[in-house]
């Protein structure tokens, strides 16, 4: 049993218990983040806090710790552990109310919570042939740069594609491209890379920034600007992005092949490159 955080304490995960009236569970009032942590050292901790930090600001619930403290019990669940891999959740709530109001209580205790799973990484396999995604139309609400529990949205847009075999949804919202489901997402086109810029539409990705830094990096053509669904649909490549599923190419869309329905060279490549800032990033070389 996986030991988790709540509200101070560390415990098994199957003992955690929160009550029924806590507004994340009525209201999906809370923020949340996913944290991969390699070899123990969480990636891009600073970034996480940090965006943590934008979504608790814009729903107006005071960060109860400082970054400092999330750093301690973010490195004291990574301990507790036994994965050296790690996929680290992280969530605040606005806490319990005595009765169920929309408006935020008087006096706010939030809830805070952590559990760490096993990051287990796209098996070679999948790698090696991509997946399949299906596109909808993007229906979330105008604030998707807020990491929030509500996700309701996002959940029934990813069954969508379950529900078809494939991976992941692809969202378009007035003819451009936001992003995926739970994942940004990327396309390639006459070996240039080209991305969504941020907005309120998309949730600014850490994954995303490692991927433009890199492609900067290594002197990869890229343009970030707003993408036409006809673009997308006529993409060379097609990747999504996310701390867990790192860079992974969609290689067919609503049952099209994306380009020549094979994982493209630039994301192959981009592939590489992730792995090798991975390693020597985190593992040390
Ligand atoms: N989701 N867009 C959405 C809607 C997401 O849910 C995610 C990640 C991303 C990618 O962000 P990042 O690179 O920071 O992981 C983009 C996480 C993994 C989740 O909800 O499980």
């Amino acid at each position: 049993m996986s030991i988790c955080y709540l509200n101070g304490e560390f415990l098994p995960l199957d003992e955690a218990r929160i009550s029924p009236m806590d507004r994340g569970f009525l209201f999906g009032d809370g923020a949340y983040e996913v944290i991969p942590v390699y070899s123990r050292r969480p990636f891009r901790l600073h970034e996480h806090i940090a965006r943590l930090a934008h979504t608790l600001e814009a729903i107006r619930l005071p960060d109860p710790h400082p970054a400092g403290d999330w750093a301690a019990i973010v490195g004291e669940i990574v301990e507790r552990n036994p994965w050296r891999d790690q996929s680290v959740y992280l969530q605040v709530s606005r806490g319990v109310d005595d009765r169920r109001n929309h408006a935020f209580p008087t006096v706010t205790r939030p809830t805070v919570f952590l559990m760490s799973d096993e990051l287990v990484t796209t098996p070679a396999a999948q790698l090696a042939t991509g997946v399949a995604a299906v596109s909808a139309a993007d229906f979330r609400w105008l604030r998707c740069d807020l990491k929030t529990v509500a996700l309701l949205a996002n959940c029934l847009l990813r069954q969508q594609a379950v529900d078809q075999g494939c991976a992941e949804t692809v969202l378009f919202r007035d003819g451009f491209l936001t992003e995926g489901a739970a994942s940004n997402i990327f396309m390639v086109k006459d070996g240039v890379l080209l991305a969504p810029p941020k907005s309120h539409l998309m949730l600014p990705g850490i994954t995303y920034d490692v991927v433009l830094e890199l492609a900067d990096r290594h002197g990869l053509p890229c343009e970030v600007r707003e993408l036409l669904e006809d673009e997308v649909r006529a993409a060379d490549e097609l990747w999504m992005t996310s701390s867990t599923k790192e860079v992974l190419a969609i290689t067919r869309l609503d049952g099209e092949p994306v380009g020549d329905g094979t994982p493209g060279p630039v994301g192959r490549q981009m592939y590489a490159w992730y792995q090798d800032f991975k390693n020597t990033v985190m593992r040390g070389g």
